[in-house]
């Protein structure tokens, strides 16, 4: 979908030159450039820690760059802030959306720039809000209803607001960091046309995924970051996702999934007619030790739901749940880790990290009886060389065990949040998205890792929305539609239409990566 004409190059609107960035002493931008031309979109990639965040909080404005310059449109600009950015028309899309999640989409379009009745008088032109937002809504082709509060919107449909946002108040230039990584299917698929649309409209967007085949779908021109530098940049038409994967990784990729040598053992867990309330009803399976299970399903399905009902952080209203042959009830999340079973949680920011906390901390806090004496003197020895293996074993990239996990990037801090659960011999281990995030190659160190895991006799339910991840791993895939599971299949005898079909019932009209050799 490269449409940058040959003979005419569209005029640069951002430019970033030579830009250096440190952190507390240490370089992570080494002099980087990169340019964004208009009514184009520019993809940044790289592995996790690359530096493609920290890039565009500069850009944003939310960060200042240490050396460099930036210009927009031609004349230099300098930015202490996230709104003189704003003002100049360079919009960051967060993963943290800004939101007031209490307004409804309506208000929080004209939040800061509200219309008045009688002005200067402070009072609300409510009508014109909400007419407004929805002529905007409608011309943008966004089917939500925007007097709905943001609280009751999805992830995906709240996201559309702030992208919507962006442009009413006069957005050029659109920054998405990762904006899929909490989307899956059909709202990806959204996004991916709203890109395409807003492109149409002369926007500019620079966006970053991990998903390489979202970059075939949307992207014009690639930029490839490693350790801070760009190494690599191009039409999107004139490399390949082989081409990319080696400048990002710095290698060829093979054996992508791990290849299976365990066989499955004794039941470990084992659910039965389970349900909780205005989550999931009926839910019936089983996973053995050495096995790897696999639950699909669209957003809202319930399979995160089902996670949490096992680890005790949701009541089960039904059914029963079977640990080793013998019935358990766990009733808090600290009683399903004191009988063995973990939960590695898609949502890192609010449960899976302590933030201020140091990698070792992290780490190991979920494993309070081997890293303390008598569950009361902290073994701080065992402790660090516990997550010294650890941040080796997956490759975290950090200046050291001591650093605060607030330091690391997106994807580093997913993969500590899987050192957590990795640190306690849980016999069940439940993963919640695991790959959210994550580099491809890191990606392919955290599959083997779970494979070592089945192999030594845990039982691993993997939540996944990337189809041929679950298809790659795992020995069974449960497929949930709607709070009930409607299929088990054997993983090597389906395929991702089989999966697809029973996890949505209508078949799926897919924005296909075109541009794949
Ligand atoms: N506030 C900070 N303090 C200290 N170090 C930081 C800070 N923010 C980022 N870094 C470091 O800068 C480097 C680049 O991080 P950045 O977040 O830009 O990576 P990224 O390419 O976005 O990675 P990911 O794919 O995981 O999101 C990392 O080594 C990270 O630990
Ligand atoms: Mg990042």
């Amino acid at each position: 979908m490269a449409d940058i004409e040959q003979d005419r190059p569209r005029p640069v609107v951002l430019e970033a030159r030579g830009i250096h960035k440190s952190f507390g002493g240490v370089e992570v931008l080494h002099g980087v450039d990169v340019e964004l031309r208009r009514g184009t979109v520019h993809a940044i990639i790289g592995e996790n820690g690359a530096g493609k965040s920290t890039l565009m909080k500069i850009l944003a404005g939310a960060y200042q760059q240490d050396a460099g310059r930036i210009m927009l449109e031609g004349r230099e600009i300098r930015m202490k802030k996230p709104i003189q950015a704003l003002h100049a028309g360079i919009v960051m899309i967060h993963q943290e959306l800004n939101l007031a999640p209490h307004l409804t989409a309506a208000e929080n379009l004209f939040l800061g720039r509200e219309p008045l009745l009688i002005p200067p008088l402070p009072i609300l032109d409510r009508k014109r809000v909400f007419e407004e937002s929805r002529r905007l809504a409608e011309e943008h082709g966004f089917r939500f209803d925007t007097s709905e509060k943001i609280s009751n919107l999805s992830v995906a449909q709240a996201q559309l607001v702030e992208i919507l946002k962006a442009i009413a108040r006069g957005g050029k230039v659109l920054i998405m960091d990762e904006p899929t990584s909490s989307l899956s299917g059909g709202e990806v698929e959204d996004l991916l046309r709203t890109v395409i649309e807003l492109k149409r409209k002369n926007v500019s967007i620079l966006y970053i995924s991990h998903r390489i085949e979202e970059i075939f779908c949307v992207a014009d021109e690639v930029t490839v970051l490693r350790d801070g530098r760009k190494v690599f940049h191009s039409a999107v038409s004139e490399t390949n996702e082989a081409n990319l994967v080696r400048q990002m990784v710095g290698r060829d990729l093979e054996d992508f999934y791990p290849e299976k040598k365990r066989a499955a053992g004794r039941p470990m867990l084992k659910v039965e007619s389970l349900s909780s309330e205005g989550g999931f009803e009926g839910v019936s399976f089983e996973v053995r030790s050495g096995e790897i299970v696999g639950i699909s399903g669209l957003v809202g399905a319930g399979r995160t739901e089902v996670a949490e009902t096992i680890f005790g952080a949701r009541p089960a209203t039904g059914g029963r749940m079977l640990l080793e042959g013998g019935e358990i009830r766990p009733r808090s999340p600290r009683d399903a880790i004191r009988m063995g079973i973990g939960l590695a949680t898609e949502d890192r920011k609010r449960t899976g990290l302590f933030l201020p906390l140091s990698l070792i901390a992290n780490i190991t806090a979920a494993n309070v009886p081997a890293m303390t004496a008598g569950g009361v003197v902290m073994r701080r020895g065992r402790q660090a060389r516990t997550a010294k293996a650890l941040i080796n074993d997956l490759s975290v990239r950090c200046r050291g065990p001591r650093d605060p996990a607030r330091s690391l990037s997106g994807g580093n801090q997913q993969k500590v949040v899987l050192a957590k659960w990795l640190c306690c011999d849980s016999k069940v281990l439940i993963l919640d998205e695991p790959t959210r995030g994550i580099d491809v190659g890191a990606k392919v160190e955290i599959y083997k890792l779970m494979e070592r895991l089945a192999e030594e006799g845990r039982a691993i339910l993997v939540v996944s929305s990337e189809l041929p991840e679950l298809l790659g791993i795992t020995d069974r895939i449960l497929v949930m539609r709607r709070g009930r599971l409607v299929a088990e299949l054997e993983s090597a005898r389906t395929n991702e239409e089989e999966v697809m079909g029973y996890a949505a019932l209508v078949g799926q009209t897919a924005v296909h990566a075109s541009a794949t050799p």
